[in-house]
């Protein structure tokens, strides 16, 4: 449980040590320079009644309740605009400063529908805690002047109301909009008594620029700006705190419940990561869990053309363990295998790849993250030491430059994305290298100061330009380079000449390029890879390659492996294991048979999607555990239905190696956890495996992995989170990485040179596709889907430059067939003057588009490909007397075997 309510001290903290002394009502208190007079009240336990000050904002100073009497200073200051001074003594209570306080509180009722015992903030409102603090009993102006109490309200968002009759013009939800978020999607239009709350131009709010973080909602005092749900459910009356299962940034937040309903998720101020803030699907995209598709059941069946049966767990995890052992027997020990998932629990990925190292008795296990991860992973091992981002979010507080390759925040991470505007604003230099002109290039109040338009697939070309600037104008840090690196001059003269020839990745050219300019190692600086799903690092720190066992350790160790061997009573062997491409190659030879596939739709998620199909067809035994049916199940035997994240009980780790408690709000509706389902196969398997809870798998992570061994449930409770490495070296864990020395010694400078991809535009194929993410969905959509989030993104869009679309005699909005050599789709056209002319964009968020229909395996890192994604596609207009070229170029090839996948759009 935590609280409900959570202290707000009125003004943010000022960094610093305590250093001001001062004296209010009495009580002495010693405060960092610059703090207010409100929060040093409240450090010292004396509470100044408060409206339009809020510890999340900056102090306004407009509803001048706070009024204080100092002594020596004439008049009656606002104490959340008015800093601390030595020696000050504050009085926070006489008659004077009440009858002054009950006057505001009187004016403000005045004009209130005063219908507290039906309103949903009731027991949650400040204006109404207020009028008891000041002691409120009449109101001497009356109800009867001019009001605002019929202003209509906008009910737009799906997820919250607004309702101006209740508003106080406060202007938190404005400021909030602004400082927190980032978006100035709000404003105080009008003046004096006509002056009122306005989303855009006089908006409806789902009509504005409002990307429905909920900021302004979490910061109004009152009703005004409230959640639906609440309206709905009532307040709630009890809270776990636990983590975002989204993205990568791995926001905290309170579940706030009413009996056993989640009514609303509010971020908590204490998370590492967000500190209080989110966006729209940490907030409010949670309803899928109980959407009435989840499968709460077992489902079997003899082959994937026959309809599903419904089974009991035993028979199910019976038939699993039986069939892998089968077809183990008959065809030998590597036939069977794992994938694990980046959007369950540490614990549960652990305990996947223990089932198969230790019970399948091979290192068969690759994880999704091998389309994502891989690249930043390897590439900052090889010249870091370590793979994973060099050090917490809060550092982009104190940088001068950004660089923002490959990713797009606004969109895949907003809240490190808002935390970053914050910086920018206060004058941090911006240069985004990107394709598309993506929104950071330019936001309210944030212009980048260079957007280099690159061609898609060239971002190690543009890295190696930009090391070759470095070395040959003299910007090295010698001392930085001499003392803590080596293969610099190597590296030098490589990138002196930056040809182009056989080589590696971007991530290294960055790592590069941070250690030649000694930008690694302290607060501000450092490179730090933005992770796609809630728990990529997690997953790939828990050992899901098939080449390393938990904590990066290769399997052809053999003091690593005799670790395990000897908790596990196992034999791990020594060669790694298949890559989830080389499974699916295997499986259409026919050398891989059995596949669990665990809370992943590789069917959708990974390029070249007929080829995935047809090796998933190909087994003898696919099993898949996911809260719904999705496109892989479509090719599975057994399908053991899923946990969400608010029945989970474990960790996630974030991009910044955070470590976050995940707390079960509800037990599992499926009636048994993840991790007991990997055990119990296990055990039918001969394997015995078992835990009484997943903090026992905790222990065991922490006893076997050198960079876990301090980490347990009971630390994460006291302290909230750590960051890995959490050690005896480092027993509260470490926020910047690679101070005084690498965690492999020396930086190591890797050479870099720039590949081409294969992939290129022909003829036939003229435009380049890259794909992506947008903000309201999250990757292929089973979730979000599923939610009320499909009001901003119903369908896949597919942005092209309006030179491109009217080569095409394409229209905004016309319906248009993209088509690659290996497959086709359609969907719908955006005129986009963002894009660059022979570029075009789409997401992969819904299946109906199947916008991996078209992708290729050149996309995929694992065959060398640069993290974007490159596919030479053409694009023609849908239409009934299509022209014989278009039919054509969207006609399937051969290398499709005849699926079809030209589909009308639903
Ligand atoms: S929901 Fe977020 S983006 Fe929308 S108006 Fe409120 S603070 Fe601004
Ligand atoms: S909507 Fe809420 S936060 Fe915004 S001005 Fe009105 S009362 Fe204040
Ligand atoms: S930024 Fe990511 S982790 Fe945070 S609320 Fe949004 S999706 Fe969740
Ligand atoms: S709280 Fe200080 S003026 Fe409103």
């Amino acid at each position: 449980m935590s609280l409900l309510k959570e202290p707000d001290l009125g003004t943010p903290a000022r960094p610093g040590a305590a250093t001001v002394d001062l004296e209010i009502d009495g009580q002495r208190v010693s405060v960092p320079e610059g703090t207010s007079v409100m929060r040093a009240a409240a450090l010292a336990g004396v509470d100044v009644p408060k409206l339009c000050a809020t510890d999340s904002l900056e102090s306004f100073g407009s509803c001048r309740l706070c009024l204080v009497e100092v002594d020596g200073v004439k008049g009656t200051p606002a104490s959340c605009t008015l800093p601390v001074s030595a020696g000050m003594s504050v009085h926070t209570q006489s008659d004077k400063l009440a009858r002054l306080r009950r006057g505001v509180m009187e004016l403000y009722i005045s004009d209130h529908p005063l219908d507290c015992l039906t309103c949903p903030a009731n027991g949650d409102c400040e204006l109404q805690d207020m009028a008891g603090v000041v002691g409120l009993r009449e109101v001497r102006y009356g109800y009867d002047g001019a009001n605002h109490l019929d202003a209509p309200k906008d009910t737009s968002n799906p997820y919250f109301e607004f309702d101006p009759s209740k508003c106080i013009a406060c202007s938190r939800c404005v400021r909030a909009c602004g400082e927190v978020q980032g978006t100035f999607a709000l404003t105080i239009s009008g003046r004096g008594f006509a002056s009122h709350v306005s989303a855009g131009a006089e908006e409806p709010f789902l009509e504005s620029e409002c990307v429905s973080c909920g900021a302004c909602v979490q910061a109004c005092p009152t009703s005004t700006l409230q959640e639906k749900s609440v309206v709905d459910l009532g307040m709630p009356t009890r809270s776990v705190l636990t983590t975002c299962a989204y993205c990568g940034v791995g926001c905290s937040f309170k579940a706030e419940l009413r009996g056993d309903e989640v009514v609303r998720m509010v971020p908590a101020k204490t998370g590492g990561a967000n500190e209080g803030h989110s966006c729209v699907k940490g907030r409010f995209a949670f309803g899928y869990a109980s959407h009435p598709d989840r499968v709460l059941t077992p489902l079997m069946r003899e082959s994937i053309d026959q309809e599903w049966r419904e089974a009991s767990w035993d028979e199910a995890i019976g038939f699993v363990g039986r069939r892998f052992r089968e077809l183990q027997a008959a065809h030998g020990p590597g036939v069977i295998g794992g994938i694990t998932s980046s959007r369950t629990t540490n614990e549960e990925v652990y305990v996947v790849q223990r089932m198969v190292r230790a019970a399948f008795g091979n290192n068969n296990v690759d994880t999704c993250a091998r389309v994502c991860h891989s690249p930043t992973g390897y590439g900052l091992k090889q010249t870091f030491g370590t793979s994973a981002g060099t050090q917490d979010f809060r550092s982009v507080d104190d940088a001068d430059v950004m660089v923002v390759i490959g990713a797009n925040p606004t969109d895949g991470h907003p809240v490190f994305a808002s935390r970053m505007k914050r910086r920018l604003r206060e004058g941090a230099t911006l240069i985004v290298i990107d394709p598309r002109r993506i929104d950071l290039v330019r936001t309210p109040h944030v212009e980048a100061a260079q957007h280099l338009q690159l061609a898609p697939g060239t971002n190690v070309a543009v890295v190696n330009a930009m090391a070759h600037t470095v070395v040959t104008e003299g910007l090295v840090d010698a001392d930085f380079v001499a003392e803590r690196c080596e293969g610099y001059v190597e590296w030098a003269e490589f990138v002196a000449r930056a040809e182009n020839s056989q080589g590696s990745t971007m991530v290294m050219g960055m790592a590069n390029l941070a250690m030649a300019t000694g930008n690694i190692g302290r607060r501000g600086v450092g490179v730090n890879p933005l992770r796609g799903q809630n728990n990529v690092q997690g997953s790939c720190d828990m050992g899901s390659f098939p080449h390393e066992l938990p904590g990066y350790r290769h399997v052809s160790d053999a003091s690593v492996r005799a670790v395990y061997d000897e908790l596990w009573g196992s034999t791990i062997l020594a060669e790694p294991g298949l890559r989830i491409p080389n499974m699916f190659d295997a499986a259409l030879d026919g050398s891989f048979r059995g596949l669990f596939v665990q809370g992943e739709d590789v069917a959708q998620s990974d390029p070249n999607t007929q080829h995935v199909t047809a090796a998933l067809s190909a087994l003898d035994l696919l099993v898949v555990q996911d809260l719904f049916l999705n496109e892989t199940a479509k090719y599975a035997h057994v399908f053991l239905p899923g946990t969400s994240f608010l029945e989970k009980d474990g960790t996630f780790t974030n991009a910044e190696r955070r470590i976050n408690r995940v707390r079960p709000v509800m037990p599992p509706r499926t009636g048994k956890h993840e991790w007991q389902v990997a055990c119990e196969i296990a055990q039918v398997m001969g394997y015995d495996m078992s835990y009484d809870d997943t903090s026992q798998i905790m222990d065991e992570i922490a006893a076997t992995t050198p960079t876990f061994t301090g980490v347990s449930f009971d630390l994460l409770d006291k302290v909230g989170s750590v960051q890995w490495p959490c050690n005896a070296e480092h027993p509260l864990g470490t926020e910047i990485m690679h101070e005084g020395t690498f965690t492999r010694g020396r930086g190591h400078f890797v050479q870099t040179p720039y590949v081409a991809t294969t992939e290129r535009s022909t003829r036939r194929y003229p435009l380049i596709l890259t794909t992506g993410r947008i903000l309201s969905q999250y990757n292929v959509g089973a979730q979000t889907r599923r939610t009320a989030n499909v009001a901003w993104h119903p369908e896949d869009i597919l942005e092209i430059h309006p030179h491109d679309a009217e080569d095409r005699g394409i229209e905004d909005g016309d319906l248009v067939t993209l088509s690659s050599r290996v497959g086709a789709t359609t969907l719908h056209a955006r005129l986009a003057d963002r894009m660059p002319v022979g570029v075009v964009y789409t997401t992969f968020h819904h299946p109906v588009s199947g916008a991996n229909v078209v992708t290729t395996e050149n996309s995929d890192w694992a065959t060398n490909c640069p993290e974007y994604k490159v596919t030479a596609v053409q694009v023609a207009r849908a239409r009934s007397t299509a022209t014989d070229e278009e039919v054509e170029a969207a006609q399937p090839t051969d290398a499709q075997s005849g699926v079809g996948v030209l589909r009308s759009h639903a």
